[in-house]
C-alpha cells in the first residue's frame, strides 16, 4: 500500500501540484519514512486528526502503517481533498476519512486522542488550532524541524493560557536499522494534569 501511495504522489500528486517534482527522488526518506516513525507515539485504536494534511502527510502514512487507527484528514483546499478522497478509495483505507475544513471549524464539535501535523504553522498558531481538538487525555504531535526548541520558547504564553503541560521534544528514527538522517523531530503537548481535564 505504501508503494501504491508513493506512486500516486509521484504521478498525480506532481501533475496536480500537490508535491514538487524535486521531491520525487526523496519521497521515501524525506516524506514516507519520516512520517511513518510517528506511528510509535500513537496508542492502539486511537482516533487521529491530521491537520493541514496536504497530500496526506503524515495522515495517509499513519492510516497505512496502523490499520487499528481511525484517521481524519483535515484540509481546507478542495484540490487537495479531491486527491485525498481518490487515494483513500484506491488504497481501500476504510478507517480513514477526509474533511474539507479549516481546523478552527471543528472546534467545539470534535475531539481526538491524537492531533498530528507537519509543516502547517509555527507552534503558537498550531497550538491555538490543535489543542481545542485534543481530548482530555490526548496529545498533540507536531512534526517540527531543528527550530522545535525555539518554537517552544516562542509559545510560552500560549502554552500557559491554554493550560498545556511543558512540551516534550522527541527524536524518532535515529536508531538502526534504517536510521533516518536527520531524525524526525516531534513536539508532543498534553494538557496540564493529563487525563484529568474535562
Ligand atoms: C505546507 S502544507 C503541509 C502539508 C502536509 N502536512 C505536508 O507535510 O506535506 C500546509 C497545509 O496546511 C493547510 N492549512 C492551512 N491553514 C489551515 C487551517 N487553518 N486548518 C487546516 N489546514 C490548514 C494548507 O492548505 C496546506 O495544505
Amino acid at each position: 500500500m505504501a508503494e501504491r501511495y508513493a506512486a500516486l504522489l509521484a504521478g498525480d500528486g506532481v501533475i496536480r501540484g500537490l508535491i514538487g517534482p524535486r521531491e520525487v527522488p526523496r519521497l521515501w526518506e524525506r516524506h514516507l519514512v519520516n512520517c511513518a516513525v510517528l506511528a510509535e507515539l500513537v496508542p492502539e485504536g486511537a482516533t487521529v486528526c491530521d491537520l493541514g494534511t496536504g497530500a496526506g502527510l503524515p495522515g495517509i502514512v499513519l492510516a497505512i502503517a496502523r490499520p487499528d487507527l481511525h484517521v481524519t484528514l483535515v484540509e481546507p483546499l478542495r484540490r487537495r481533498t479531491t486527491f485525498l478522497e481518490e487515494v483513500v478509495a484506491e488504497l481501500g483505507l476504510e478507517r480513514c476519512e477526509v474533511r474539507r475544513a479549516r481546523a478552527e471549524q471543528l472546534h467545539g464539535t470534535e475531539r481526538f486522542d491524537v492531533v498530528t501535523s507537519r509543516a502547517v504553522a509555527p507552534l503558537p498558531r498550531l497550538l491555538a488550532w490543535s489543542m481545542p481538538l485534543v481530548s482530555p487525555s490526548g496529545a498533540l504531535l507536531a512534526m517540527k524541524g531543528s527550530r522545535a526548541t525555539a518554537e517552544i520558547a516562542d509559545a510560552g504564553d500560549d502554552l500557559r493560557l491554554l493550560g498545556c503541560a511543558d512540551p516534550e521534544v522527541l527524536s524518532l528514527g535515529a536508531g538502526e536499522p534504517g536510521r533516518l538522517d536527520p531524525p524526525t523531530t516531534v513536539v508532543r503537548v498534553v494538557w496540564q494534569g493529563h487525563g484529568v481535564r474535562g
